[in-house]
């Protein structure tokens, strides 16, 4: 049996990662599938059951900014003081930064064999006292199965791995709702976005002024390169029903053809749409008001619809393409099998 682990008795799970058990814990972003990261026995049990494919490779979690330079080869002043920058202006937050791993510090299954390593220093106090009491950092991919959609509350985690994992820290659902921003700091062109997040580039940009920052594939890459953030590639985010992704200026049109066509259509919208739209479908579930909420209730949305077995298709409001919308975009679009606007 999977144990919820309250926050006051963290020192349970840090015993099971020290022991090489599995632990999800929460984040600001999505929940995390834990695994002490100096145990590469523990950190293989992550890919096998995630279902992982073992070339992506794991982001690994700090508790302390400072502790960074202890995993990272140190040897750039221009790199170090970017990122004494970086830490100061979004640390602990949701900002994943991919530096040259010191070698011998992780077992290579962490890194999936790469040069390099992604660090992150999640903005959740408990999750930090996890990491302190573990006395390692802890690797953790989304805790959820490969191509499901990301756990933002302890009833994800425990649907997908329920009497799989040693536990799963209690705690509130996420606040952001979808994964850090992963920037790359290895690329002598710049700075390179390879997973857009809460974090934007004009956010970014405010910070690191004297260099150019990319958005993955906008700068070239040359084709025999390994793809940069190998997860990218995969398939993601998936419910049991296809997802169609619609502009709010099709939604009307779709949803109209959709019910002509007596498909049963369950509807992810903003609230102002609900009452609009709600004769058309069989189920709706409101997105809430702004980006923000509509980004924080993306995936739990996307699992509601799994439970409606009588549903046959999903219709998700697609908010209009500015950069403040990306990261939402990027997961709707990654999760839908058709895009209309
Ligand atoms: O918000 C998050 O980042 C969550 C929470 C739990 O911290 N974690 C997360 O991990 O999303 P995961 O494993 O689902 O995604 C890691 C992403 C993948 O796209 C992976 O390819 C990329 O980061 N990545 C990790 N290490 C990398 C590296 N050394 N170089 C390039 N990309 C890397
Ligand atoms: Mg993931």
């Amino acid at each position: 049996m999977t144990k919820i682990i309250q926050s006051e008795e963290i020192e349970i799970g840090a015993k099971m990662l020290q022991d090489g058990q599995l632990v999800a814990f929460p984040t600001e972003t999505v929940f995390g599938l834990g695994a002490i990261a100096n145990n590469a026995d523990a950190v293989k049990s992550v890919y096998s059951v995630k279902g992982r494919p073992s070339d992506n490779p794991l982001i690994v979690h700090i508790a302390d900014p400072e502790d960074i330079f202890d995993y990272m080869i140190d040897d750039d002043s221009v790199r170090h003081h970017l990122i004494d920058d970086l830490t100061k202006a979004f640390w602990p937050g949701p900002l994943t930064l991919v530096v040259p791993v010191k070698p011998n510090t992780f077992p290579s299954v962490v890194t999936g064999g790469m040069d390099t390593v992604g660090i992150r220093l999640p903005d959740h106090a408990t999750t930090r006292s996890l990491i302190r009491a573990t006395g390692f950092p802890i690797v953790g991919p989304s805790a959820n199965i490969s191509g499901k959609p990301s756990p933002t509350q302890v009833a994800h985690v425990m649907h997908d791995f329920d009497g799989r994992i040693g536990g799963v820290v209690n705690a509130e659902p996420t606040r952001i709702g979808v994964e850090s921003t992963v920037l790359d700091l290895t690329d002598p062109r710049g700075l390179v976005i390879l997973r857009p997040g809460y974090i934007t580039k004009s956010m970014l940009g405010a910070v690191v002024k004297n260099m150019p920052i990319y958005l993955g594939g906008t700068i070239a890459n040359n084709a025999e390169e390994a793809p940069k953030a190998p997860g990218m590639k995969y398939i993601h985010y998936s419910p049991d029903q296809p997802v169609l992704a619609v502009s709010s200026e099709k939604l009307a049109q779709v949803l109209s053809e959709l019910a002509d066509q007596s498909i049963k259509v369950g509807l992810a919208t903003s609230v102002q749409n609900v009452e609009k739209y709600k004769t058309l479908v069989e189920s709706v579930v409101s997105l809430g008001p702004t980006i923000e909420t509509a980004t924080q209730q993306l995936f739990a949305v996307l699992r509601t619809f799994d439970e409606h077995k009588n549903i046959q298709q999903i219709v998700v409001e697609l908010y209009p393409d500015t950069e403040k919308n990306g990261a939402y975009r990027n997961r709707l679009i990654k999760a839908s099998s058709t895009v209309v606007e």
